[in-house]
């Protein structure tokens, strides 16, 4: 099986859960940043990772999904600001499942990923506030070390059952 884990990442905190991805998973494989992500066409299991961005995953995810056709085994994962049970982080998964319409999706993961603190004091400064931001301070140290075990245990299961 030839697998391939893409990420995108502004600092730092989606790359940490690809590098758990990409160590944990055997065969052939390779890691890539969204910038640099090849042809999907050529591998058997994708692993996607994005940092959600206004309710959605990042823009240059939204671009690089639905270059994944065919059946492909795809696997999900994504960090945030919002709490991790919410249904805001629960439509910006689904908006990344939607997308890969024709994608086998394998399973998801996501968790807390530390907000830029510049980020935080803009937002706070404004009188509008995005909804998920209350909840940005839970999201310090994180992807923590449970983060990244919880992740390899996901994908090993799969890798397992596949
Ligand atoms: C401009 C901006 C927009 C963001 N929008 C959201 C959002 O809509 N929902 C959310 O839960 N987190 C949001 N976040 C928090 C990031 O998704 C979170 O910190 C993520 O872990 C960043 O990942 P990275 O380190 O891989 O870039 C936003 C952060 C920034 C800087």
């Amino acid at each position: 099986m030839k697998s391939l884990v893409i990420y995108s990442t502004q600092t730092g905190n989606t790359k940490k859960l690809a590098e758990a991805v990409y160590e944990i998973i055997g065969g052939e494989k390779k890691i890539y940043s969204i910038e640099n992500a090849p042809d999907p066409a050529g591998y058997d299991f994708l692993a996607v990772g994005f940092w959600v961005k206004a309710g959605k995953p990042d823009p240059e995810t939204l671009n690089y999904i639905p270059k994944i056709m065919n059946g492909k085994k795809l696997f999900f994962f994504a960090t945030h600001g919002a709490s991790t049970d919410s249904d805001h982080v629960k439509e910006a998964i689904k908006y990344a499942i939607d997308l890969a319409a024709s994608a086998k999706i394998m399973g998801t993961f996501n968790c807390l990923g530390e907000v830029n603190p510049e980020f935080i004091k803009r937002m706070s400064e404004k009188s509008k506030q995005p909804v998920w931001i209350h909840n940005a301070p839970n999201a310090v140290g994180h992807p923590d070390k449970n983060d990244l075990e919880n992740l390899k245990n996901i994908i090993s299961s799969i890798i397992f059952d596949s």
